[in-house]
């Protein structure tokens, strides 16, 4: 999917926790962080309505860069996994092509009850991921940008990663070949 915005702003979601209850209606603790050169590993705690009492859901995000988003969000009570890829290539302009993939993984059940509600939610999972990055892409398709950046307490932290990401990007502006006219 084409979408505005800069594969940077697909990594920064995942610091991004104040938008979570506004706009996904899940909430987000950092559990553990480790940038280890160009990988960035994070491990979260997720709560959400949807969930409803269950406890809160382990959430492992790796950035390989900022061009490949991986994360993978377990539900131990049902035994499943859900592993999901995004590939982020800036185009033209200030827009971006997006390439997903999602897959579950069901573990063994005994019980035919907990097994039907296992697939139901690996059913789901592909639609819930879909919708999320629907909601994403109406932001980033309208932000703007503003220097210095602002951010507002419970943004979480969205500066580290910042920081992190400035690895990936020209110390020196880029300047244009010298012509040899000899
Ligand atoms: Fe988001």
């Amino acid at each position: 999917m084409s979408v505005g915005g800069y594969p940077q702003d697909v990594m920064e979601n995942a610091f991004d926790y104040g938008h979570g209850p506004h706009v996904h209606r899940i909430h987000v603790e950092q559990v553990e962080d480790k940038m280890l050169g160009p990988v960035h590993d994070v491990r979260l705690l997720l709560r959400s309505s949807v969930i409803g009492r269950l406890p809160p859901l382990p959430m492992h995000v790796t950035h390989y860069g900022l061009g490949l988003f991986r994360t993978e969000v377990d539900l131990p009570a049902l035994r499943v996994s859900v592993l999901i890829w995004i590939c982020a290539v800036p185009t033209a302009g200030a827009r971006m092509t997006l390439r997903t993939a999602i897959t579950t993984t069901i573990g063994n059940h005994d019980s035919p009850v907990r097994r039907a509600a296992a697939h139901l939610v690996s059913l789901a999972a592909m639609p819930l991921f879909f919708m999320a990055l629907s909601q994403d892409a109406g932001i980033w398709n309208h932000h703007r940008l503003v220097s210095p950046p602002r951010l507002a307490q419970g943004d979480g932290p969205i500066g580290p990663f910042r920081r992190w990401a400035e690895q990936f990007y020209p110390t020196q502006p880029e300047t244009a070949p010298v012509e040899d006219r000899s």
